[in-house]
């Protein structure tokens, strides 16, 4: 009798997380939060290959708007906004310590070759003219990833800033056209929506979905990036 084979197939999950700098760094406490999200990032990256690509929050506000102020061009701002994001990153790679990748990639290409490796790959922006949202789409598109994260200070997606419109809607799901109808045209220093208009462009010419949760909330953040229901909003590409 021929022997038997056993193949034993382990599927890992891939997924692109954008975390917003208000997230990571709400400016209360900081290194609390930033040590209990690492400590889910490496429970989980047993099973699913990650790519955090971290925001700038207020740090780069101060500095892009610093920039402004002094004359800055755009380009020039969003140079000073980049290094916040890697400033950020630099911290989460900190927390996450032997599990991160050693280094933060400086542009997609170089965080697509470190993916997979066995370790969280950990970044922040890459060039001018648009946010780090972007570069969660591109990183994705390059990895083969069909679904980005973005944890965010709001819950959902609202037809308005919610905080300013008591009656905003609020969606459980929306195609990727309905959202690059709700956010702004034009990419500017500092400027903040959503998802970053480049991205959606990204995202729906490479058909990644994308999942916007409260990334304060953890159990959220968990059930987001193990492929589990929602409370946030859901855009399908
Ligand atoms: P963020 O990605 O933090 O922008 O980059 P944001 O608008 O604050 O995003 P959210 O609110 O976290 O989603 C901060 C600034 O850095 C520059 C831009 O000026 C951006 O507004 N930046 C960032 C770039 O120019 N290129 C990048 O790849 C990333």
């Amino acid at each position: 009798m021929p022997p038997v084979i056993k193949v034993l197939v382990v599927i890992v999950e891939k997924v692109v997380v954008s975390i917003g700098g208000s997230i990571l760094i709400p400016d209360d406490r900081d290194s609390v939060f930033i040590k209990e999200l690492a400590s889910v990032l490496k429970e989980l990256s047993v099973n699913v290959n990650m790519v955090i690509v971290c925001g700038g929050g207020k740090i780069a506000r101060y500095y892009t708007n610093t920039g402004k102020e002094l004359g800055g061009t755009t380009e020039q701002r969003d140079i000073l906004g980049i290094g916040a994001t890697r400033l950020n990153a630099e911290l989460l790679r900190i927390a996450l310590g032997n599990d991160a990748f050693d280094g933060i990639p400086e542009n997609a290409k170089d965080a697509a070759a470190a993916f997979g490796k066995g370790k969280i790959v950990v970044m922040g922006g890459t060039s001018p003219g648009h946010t780090t949202d972007a570069v969660a789409a591109e990183v994705a598109g390059l990895i083969g990833c069909r679904r980005i994260i973005n944890a965010t200070s709001v819950d959902a997606v609202y037809s308005d800033d919610p905080k300013k419109d008591r009656n905003a809607e609020r969606f459980a799901e929306l195609t990727i056209e309905e959202l690059s109808k709700i956010v702004y045209d034009e990419h500017d220093a500092g400027r903040s929506s959503v998802f970053d208009p480049v991205g959606v462009k990204i995202a729906m010419r490479d058909r990644i979905n994308i999942l916007v949760v409260n990334g304060r909330d953890l159990d959220e953040m968990r059930n987001a990036i193990l492929g589990n229901k929602i409370k946030g909003t859901v855009i399908r590409s």
